[in-house]
């Protein structure tokens, strides 16, 4: 069962309208959500990153229906048995219909359109424990990556890039200096400090991400949002990726060259443990 425009449907028959402007413009925002045990990770700070994507876009929806939405995803989460299951919800908004076809927002302004869906979903461990591949791929995107905008064209042909060349995920580089990933925040160990790209219009700030500079203080490793270069990050003693559906990835390759000793280091397995006793914990 998904949620679409006010009700819950079966997920073959909830249908979006051909003059959708998210289908026509890419024009919405999204949000991934983890589940665990039946409870959503840092649900609030997903929330407060959407209100901002709505806001920056002048999407608006109605007062009621976003205070419902924590519970419209804990339905969700019963109606599809997910309770005791690892699992993602996925929210989707967009501008809503627009015909006929103009670029202009229609005046007056449509209803938004909004999805909610939930999903089983199973974390990679063994490429967890293992560490990965990554390749580095220019940052071809716009001004406003800050945006969890719909528009994953540059993210998904990166992604698809790493995938053709054997790789377990890529990374970004603009002009000389590592962004992010393709859905995935990256840090790195250099000097026995942990850097991370900063907030800026040229990163999404990723929930995991926050959650990562939280427990780098709690373990009392020194960090710094401080872009690295391409050459820094190779020479890293440890570099690894952070995301909603990536937890913490080791990065043991980044293209021909070895990181660190080619196994994950001390830094992100210790992060690595703190974020699942996070996730497990009852009390978030
Ligand atoms: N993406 N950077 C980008 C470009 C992303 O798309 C994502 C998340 C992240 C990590 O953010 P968070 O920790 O809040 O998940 C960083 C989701 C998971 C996706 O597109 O599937």
């Amino acid at each position: 069962m998904v949620y679409l425009n006010g009700a819950f449907k079966p997920r073959d028959e909830a249908c979006i309208m051909v003059d959708d402007r998210g289908f026509l413009f890419g024009d919405g925002i999204y949000e991934v959500i983890r589940v665990v045990n039946g409870r959503p990770f840092r649900l609030d700070a997903h929330l407060s990153r959407m209100d901002l994507g709505l806001k920056e876009l002048k999407i608006r929806i109605g007062e009621r229906v976003r205070e419902l939405i924590p519970d419209i995803m804990q339905q969700l989460i019963q109606l599809n048995g997910l309770e005791d299951e690892q699992a993602t919800l996925y929210l989707q908004i967009t501008r809503g219909v627009s015909r006929p076809r103009k670029h202009i927002h229609p005046e007056p302004a449509n209803p938004p359109t909004i999805l909610i869906t939930a999903n089983p979903f199973e974390p990679d461990y063994k490429l967890q424990d293992l560490g990965g591949r990554v390749v580095t791929v220019p940052d071809v995107r716009w001004m406003r990556c800050d945006l969890k905008t719909i528009n994953l064209l540059p993210n998904t042909l990166a992604a698809q890039q790493g995938r053709d060349q054997g790789a377990s995920g890529i990374l970004m580089v603009r002009d000389g200096f590592i962004t992010e990933g393709a859905n995935y925040n990256v840090f790195a160990v250099v000097d026995g400090v942990l850097f991370t790209h900063p907030d800026s219009h040229l990163i999404l700030s990723g929930i995991t991400r926050s959650e990562v500079i939280d427990m780098a203080a709690e373990a009392g490793f020194p960090i710094r949002l401080e872009a690295v270069s391409e050459t820094e990050i190779l020479n890293a003693g440890e570099v690894f990726l952070c995301g909603t559906t990536t937890d913490i990835l080791p990065v043991i390759q980044i293209n021909d060259t070895m990181i660190g000793n080619g196994r994950p280091g001390h830094v992100t397995r210790t992060l690595q443990t703190i974020l699942r006793e996070r996730m497990h914990d009852d009390s978030f």
